[in-house]
């Protein structure tokens, strides 16, 4: 009885945390859809090298099979609200793999100019944040995979879409050609 109790306390708690944390950092922890995360792991080249940011990596829906079809890489998957993150430090414990760094960090705070690629699946408010982030941090050979949420302003190479509900369509960016596109914009919203 006594250990019944514990377990519908420390379950309590977790949802409890979880919701907190979705306050903070303005989006919960639910995964992408199986249609589109399959979209977007395809998407990349089992051949692509260098570092991989995942921002916001929830359960770990995408930055498993993410670092487990790019070998070649390192996967940082970014996780700042605690029980996600507590669950994929086991889960990559247990069952690897060994080119994915969990980090319970705001990615806001961190510097991206090391990515060859960045994915993430987070929220308008966020992409607003990150389009200037990325403009001043990401090498111009990088590329950004957005689930659902466009970056405000910038060109996207390729648009998917998708008949699913949760996440409609995913945009691709080369940061070479969306930076000079949008930048054009500001100068000539300036004038
Ligand atoms: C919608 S979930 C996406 C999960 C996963 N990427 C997927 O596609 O299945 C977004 C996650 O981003 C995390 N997150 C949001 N802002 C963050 C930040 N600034 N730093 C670290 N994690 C953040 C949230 O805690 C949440 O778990």
């Amino acid at each position: 009885m006594f250990l019944d109790y514990l377990v519908l306390v420390l379950v309590l708690c977790g949802i409890f945390i979880c919701f907190i944390y979705s306050f903070i950092t303005g989006i919960s922890p639910v995964s992408s859809t199986i249609k589109s995360r399959r979209k977007i792991i395809h998407a990349i080249s089992p051949e692509q090298e260098g570092v991989i940011y995942e921002l916001g990596a929830g359960w770990g829906a995408v930055a498993f099979p993410l670092a487990r079809r790019c070998p070649e890489a390192t996967v940082v998957a970014y996780e700042l609200s605690p029980i996600p993150w507590l669950f994929l430090k086991v889960r990559a414990f247990l069952f690897g793999p060994s080119n994915l760094r969990i980090l319970r960090r705001n990615f806001l705070n961190d510097n991206l100019a090391k990515a060859a690629l960045v994915v993430c699946y987070l929220y308008p408010g966020a992409m607003k944040k990150l389009s200037s982030k990325f403009m001043s941090e990401l090498k111009p050979s990088a590329k950004v995979i957005s689930n659902t949420f466009e970056i405000p302003a910038w060109n996207p190479t390729l648009v998917q879409i998708l008949e699913d509900v949760m996440c409609p369509q995913i945009f691709y960016y080369k940061m070479d050609s969306a930076v000079q596109v949008s930048t054009s914009l500001s100068i000539s919203c300036q004038q």
